[in-house]
């Protein structure tokens, strides 16, 4: 169909209204639909995903305006192995990403996206991340044939008209295109979750800075401008312009005083950045109180005064629903009382949601995420460990005043964490911004459900940026220090762990609200107040420099946690070297350096 009839007068981007015409006329939709986010459009769509099939309205007396879907079983999580970064040369995507020349994949999609939308609407939706009209934020426009898609971006984005306003005349935006790639014969009844079950790619190119999924409906493979875009496109475009796109959250810590203090924090995927965003401090440390800016994505960029600035591009939280409860984040569970879609959990005979982890007994009887029949001892689980919630991040009762502010909040510290039973304690700080960025570069964590993979096992996750930087690791590297020089006050660095077992098993640390403790120590050491005293690996608090009101936590217990065992740490350090030979050819010199240093620092005359 002629797709310029569709395109609406309004938009006035040749470059905008070429390229939907030319996918138009590649992907061969029945329609188009020039989204306007508006409520009206909103409440249409989800009312036809319903009768689709694809949503469950949940009970309006339990779960008002919410709904819940069941992804197919093979379309659960992000595909790093379909993931590739299709720079010109391979040597810019570097030995962690998937490479192919672009020409060669273009090639290779063309004759997937032929046709692909055949039987349905081809949605074009203009998104902003970050604050519209700010001169930080970066405009897409994303195409889908995917319902789901669209209402989960309106949540996750400014979404509309707004967006095709702000672009005006202007060709600066990132084109994204996205199909299931399921298109309908004619007559043909569709299924409620719509994907490629065996086909998939999710590929960049970012020369050109474009954007293009085939074969999934999941989240980050799905919903461009995230990870996609907010990470893999933009910290290309932080390299090139002197700033960081980054897998962060951001919070606001406020003391006793009502001193303000914002601090970012890097942990990988379903390590807990949703949880230390929302964090409740125990009520013993009266007077401290946590704001959240964004629980997934920072862009940190340097302001006139010398101090790296924060926005969260994104608009809503895209967040793991297993483990979430009152106890563990009342906060979370407030913000997604209402209005929010839930994809993958289980449904409750009197249509509410359940997860593993959830408050209270579980229930006698559910639907589970493959919609059969579930009791508590049949032996899977209710919801899959990836099912996730969309929910607007105004919602949250601990919403930051600042969170949209387009000129960010001045980080003062940041905090790299990862998931480690074993090795790595509590809390240390790197002495400074060099050592700083060398224990975020090589730090390590178990793998969980957020990524197809073998779960549990230790790799190395860069600034938990393996999975998201679209360029080489190491080149990503050398940016980071050579951010560090750029300006004057540098945050100060931490390193946490939260997720350290003993013998049997059990977490050694509470985490959770009780990671107040630890956040108190950081904000004070950034502001210089607080004491610590030198380790191998930094600074640590001994076990008076932390505030233990409220919380029986044995001296024992605290030095088991921030134990460092010289000759695992050792071995520790051969898991850098592996990660070194693999970015040799661009690795900072400065890194050996700082290995051989580490070393010195480990060892003891036997
Ligand atoms: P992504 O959205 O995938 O980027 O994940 P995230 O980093 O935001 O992780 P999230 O906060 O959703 O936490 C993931 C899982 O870790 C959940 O099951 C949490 O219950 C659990 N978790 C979070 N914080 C803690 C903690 O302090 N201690 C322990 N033991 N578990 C935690
Ligand atoms: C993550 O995996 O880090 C997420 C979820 O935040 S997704 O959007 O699927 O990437
Ligand atoms: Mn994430």
């Amino acid at each position: 169909m002629p797709a310029t009839t569709s395109i609406p007068a309004h938009v006035k981007s040749q470059r905008l209204r070429a390229w939907v015409n030319d996918i138009a006329t590649l992907c061969k939709p029945d329609q188009i639909h020039w989204c306007d986010g508006s409520q009206a459009e909103y409440d249409a769509l989800c009312d036809q995903l319903v009768k689709s099939g694809t949503f469950k309205r949940l009970n309006p007396e339990k779960r008002p305006g919410s709904f819940l879907a069941f992804s197919d079983p093979s379309d659960v999580a992000r595909v790093e192995d379909r993931t590739y970064i299709c720079s010109l040369n391979k040597e810019d995507a570097g030995p962690t990403n998937n490479w192919m020349d672009p020409r060669e994949m273009k090639a290779t999609l063309q004759p997937l996206f032929d046709g692909s939308m055949r039987g349905r609407t081809m949605y074009v939706i203009p998104f902003c991340m970050g604050p519209i009209g700010s001169p930080i934020s970066y405009i897409g426009y994303e195409i889908t044939d995917s319902p789901y898609v669209v209402v989960n971006m309106k949540l996750m984005t400014r979404m509309g008209r707004a967006v095709d306003d702000a672009l005006g005349e202007s060709d600066v935006f990132v084109p994204c295109v996205h199909t299931v790639g399921a298109p309908l014969a004619p007559g043909q009844k569709d299924v409620a979750w719509p994907c490629n079950p065996t086909v998939k790619y999710i590929v960049h190119f970012p020369e050109e800075r474009s954007i293009w999924s085939y074969g999934s409906g999941y989240g980050g493979n799905a919903l461009l401008g995230k990870k996609c875009l907010a990470l893999r496109i933009a910290s290309v475009l932080g390299r090139d312009e002197g700033w960081m796109a980054e897998h962060m959250l951001i919070l606001g810590v406020e003391d006793p005083k009502g001193k303000k203090t914002f601090v970012a924090a890097a942990f990988p995927s379903a390590c807990g950045k949703t949880n230390f965003a929302m964090l409740i401090p125990p009520k013993e440390m009266e007077g401290w109180k946590v704001t959240t800016i964004g629980d997934d994505i920072a862009w940190l960029k340097p302001g006139a005064d010398g101090r790296l600035y924060a926005i969260n591009p994104e608009a809503g939280y895209f967040g793991v629903a297993p483990g979430t409860n009152y106890t563990s984040n009342p906060n979370c569970m407030d913000t997604i009382r209402a209005n929010t879609i839930f994809t993958n959990v289980a449904l409750t005979d009197d249509g509410d949601v359940w997860w593993e982890g959830m408050d209270g007994p579980p229930p006698a009887h559910a639907i589970d995420w493959q919609g059969n029949d579930w009791t508590p001892d049949c032996g899977r689980k209710a919801a899959h460990p990836n099912s996730r919630f969309t929910v607007p991040a105004g919602q949250n009762p601990a919403v930051d005043k600042e969170w949209e502010n387009p000129a960010g909040v001045p980080i003062s510290a940041i905090v790299f964490g990862g998931r480690r039973s074993t090795v790595v304690p509590l809390v240390y700080q790197p002495v400074n911004w060099a050592f700083g960025v060398y224990a975020g570069a090589t730090m390590g964590s178990e793998m969980t459900a957020a990524a197809f993979g073998n779960i549990g096992e230790v790799r190395r996750d860069p600034m938990a940026m393996l999975p998201f930087a679209g360029y080489h690791m190491a080149s990503y590297f050398n940016h980071w220090l050579s951010m560090g020089r750029k300006v004057s006050q540098p945050p100060r660095i931490f390193c946490v762990n939260w997720f350290r077992k003993d013998k049997d098993g059990k977490f050694l640390w509470p985490g959770y609200g009780e990671n107040m403790r630890v956040l108190k120590w950081i904000v004070e050491r950034a502001a210089g107040t607080a004491r610590a005293i030198e380790g191998p690996l930094g600074y640590v608090p001994t076990y008076d420099d932390i505030d233990w009101r409220g919380l029986s936590f044995s001296r024992e217990q605290f030095h088991q946690l921030m134990s460092v065992d010289r000759d695992v740490w050792q071995k520790e350090v051969l898991g850098h070297e592996e990660l070194f030979i693999k970015l040799f050819d661009r690795l900072p010199k400065e890194f050996i350096a700082m290995r051989q240093l580490l070393l010195s620092n480990l060892w003891r005359s036997p």
